[in-house]
């Protein structure tokens, strides 16, 4: 599990400064703890995840470094923004009563959003490389062909096609999956992403236009074969 997926689980997982199982809740009925509950959610310090270093300035044909500095500059503004959204969910005491759980729904979901962005975009950036070597025939290249058929890629690629965020290849409950998240956080509980391909406009406008095909197909000569094996024995693939 990557750093980001690991903090990612602990955002707003308990008020501060309480221990991790909460007496209150076993010796109080739970609408009267609810009803207790302070506007100041106490959530956790600000995300002081370090950004990962893109370990290449270009990779030719498929992106350039105008638009992977663009885009490298996006992802780390998600990092400040799970800051940002965690800061205003500290004291919601300030706006009327009735607005707060408006609020904090709007600012949990941009939270969410966010982290599942950091974690997102480093399984992208860190999946492709400029020195690609060919994957080695078992382990993940051959589970991908055993769950998801030898023309795996096409339907990878059908899957960037089609949707408005991401494609991703996750691993979960004993197989490979492919699924496409229109937004960061509209994974599917239960699987955690392998391959990850950004698909939106940001990713791919500036060197392809409109044509996605174009940057899906150019994509795969980059394939980081080594990490995404290591993510897949890491995530207990086999
Ligand atoms: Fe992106």
């Amino acid at each position: 599990m990557s750093q980001a997926l690991a903090r990612w689980a602990q955002i707003g997982a308990r008020p501060k400064g309480t221990a991790p199982s909460s007496s209150s809740s076993d010796s109080a009925p739970l609408a009267a703890t609810i009803a207790s509950a302070p506007a100041t959610s106490g959530n956790p310090p600000p995300w002081d995840k370090s950004p990962i270093e893109l370990a290449y300035g270009e990779l030719q044909g498929a992106l350039s470094a105008r638009a992977l500095e663009e885009h490298y500059a996006l992802y780390r503004s998600y990092i400040d923004k799970v800051n940002a959204a965690s800061a205003g969910l500290e004291d919601l005491s300030g706006l009327p009563t009735e607005a707060q759980p408006l609020a904090y729904r709007g600012l949990k979901f941009e939270c969410a959003s966010a982290a599942a962005a950091v974690v997102l975009h480093e399984a992208y950036f860190t999946g492709l490389t400029d020195k690609p070597v060919p994957p080695t025939p078992a382990g993940l290249a051959a589970a991908l062909t055993r769950d998801l058929g030898p023309a795996w890629f096409g339907d990878l690629a059908q899957a960037v096609l089609a949707s408005r965020g991401w494609a991703v290849i996750g691993w979960g409950f004993g197989e490979l999956h492919l699924f496409t998240q229109d937004d960061h956080n509209g994974g599917v509980a239960g699987y955690l992403p392998i391959i990850a391909i950004d698909a939106y406009e940001h990713a791919y406008w500036m060197d392809h236009g409109t044509d996605k095909k174009s940057y899906v197909a150019a994509l795969r000569n980059f394939f980081n074969w080594p990490e995404l094996e290591s993510r897949f024995t890491a995530a207990g693939g086999r």
